[in-house]
């Protein structure tokens, strides 16, 4: 038999003892970099669980005050806030979103009127969750009949529905609606009306993604048919990084990139391509999967979840929306 050879190099020793792991680790996880996605609710005396994503709620106007002062308590970075009107206040331009009075702008002042500066209030900035149709814009006939999104009117819309945020008091709107030029315009408004402190969380590299399935069922979506026309297909990487490009140069303060497990490529093309903080979206599928994986006993939980949330800070997320913000938070406290 032939001598076997002694390896020289061994990586291994590093990896012997958990100091000794936890000393060479090349990220890490912290609260401060999470931010829970909430759902406020209008019309609710308590809070309704959403069936597709057990351990999330629709909050009422009260128990999101609750949630955003238990975010604060436990050091995560902010909140970004979704508004879910009742069926009958949805309409085809989605006016509610620009209501003073309407869920989401109570709900962003709320929270403010409880966390003040102590905590990052974001608002999500899209008619979808507003219009009757579901479409994050406003549709227009063409002459042949067929109804299509119409880009420029909706850019009016959210410039006037940053506004509406900004005025309840918001601290960053997160523009969703992956319409051409909409930070531009939201930034133009902001800053006309004397809103130059609030910033802009653009959602730069959005995918048409099956993995929003759950979040549908969570904002009690109206949408018939798919968003391919504003949203990315999910072959092209070269072009999330040309939008997120086009969001830097608008002004955005922060670019985003969602979904976020099967984007991880393109969250590293990004974070290479921009001079700004970079956030990824740790979107409703993956949540529920780990969830349904771990009631079925298929998977530790816990583990599962801070593995997701370490694997988006090395492909390069400063910052990391999700559903298990708070809990992660405390699993990183232990
Ligand atoms: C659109 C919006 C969506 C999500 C956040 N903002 C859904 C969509 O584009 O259909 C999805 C978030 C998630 O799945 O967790 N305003």
């Amino acid at each position: 038999m032939s001598e076997i050879e002694r390896p020289v190099i061994r990586p291994r020793r590093l990896r012997r003892t958990p100091a000794l792991r936890r000393m060479v680790a090349e990220t890490s996880v912290e609260a401060r970099q999470l931010i829970l996605p909430m759902f406020v609710a209008e019309g609710l005396d308590e809070p309704r669980p959403i069936s597709s994503m057990p351990g999330v709620v629709q909050h009422s106007r009260d128990s999101a005050r609750a949630a955003v002062a238990d975010a604060a308590e436990a050091g995560i970075g902010g909140v970004m806030l979704f508004g879910v009107p009742t069926d009958e206040h949805k309409d085809a331009e989605g006016s509610q979103a620009l209501d003073p009075s309407g869920i989401l702008n109570v709900a962003i002042a709320d929270a403010v009127a409880e966390v003040g500066d102590a905590l990052t209030v974001m608002s999500d900035l899209c008619l979808d969750e507003f219009t009757s149709h579901g479409h994050c814009g406003v549709l227009t006939e063409t002459s042949a009949g067929a109804l299509v999104i119409d880009n420029d009117r909706t850019l009016e819309l959210y410039a006037a529905m940053g506004l509406a945020q900004a005025e309840a008091g918001v601290h960053m709107v997160g523009p969703s609606g992956m319409m051409d030029g909409q930070v531009a315009v939201i930034r133009d408004a902001l800053d006309g009306a004397g809103h130059q402190d609030v910033a802009i969380l653009a959602y730069g590299a959005k995918y048409a993604s099956a993995f929003y399935g759950p979040f549908r069922e969570a904002v009690g979506s109206s949408l018939q048919g798919d968003r391919r026309t504003y949203q990315q297909d999910p072959a092209n990487g070269l072009e999330g990084v040309r939008e997120a490009l086009l969001d830097v140069e608008q002004g955005a303060d922060i670019v985003m990139v969602k979904p976020g497990l099967p984007y991880l490529d393109v969250l590293r093309q990004v974070k290479d391509a921009v001079d700004i903080p970079v956030a990824a979206y740790n979107i409703s599928g993956e949540y529920s999967m780990v969830e349904a994986a771990a009631a079925n006993g298929w998977i530790d939980r816990e583990a599962a979840i801070l593995e997701t949330l370490t694997a988006f800070r090395r492909a390069g997320a400063d910052m990391i929306l999700t559903y298990w913000a708070v809990e992660a938070a405390s699993l990183l406290a232990r």
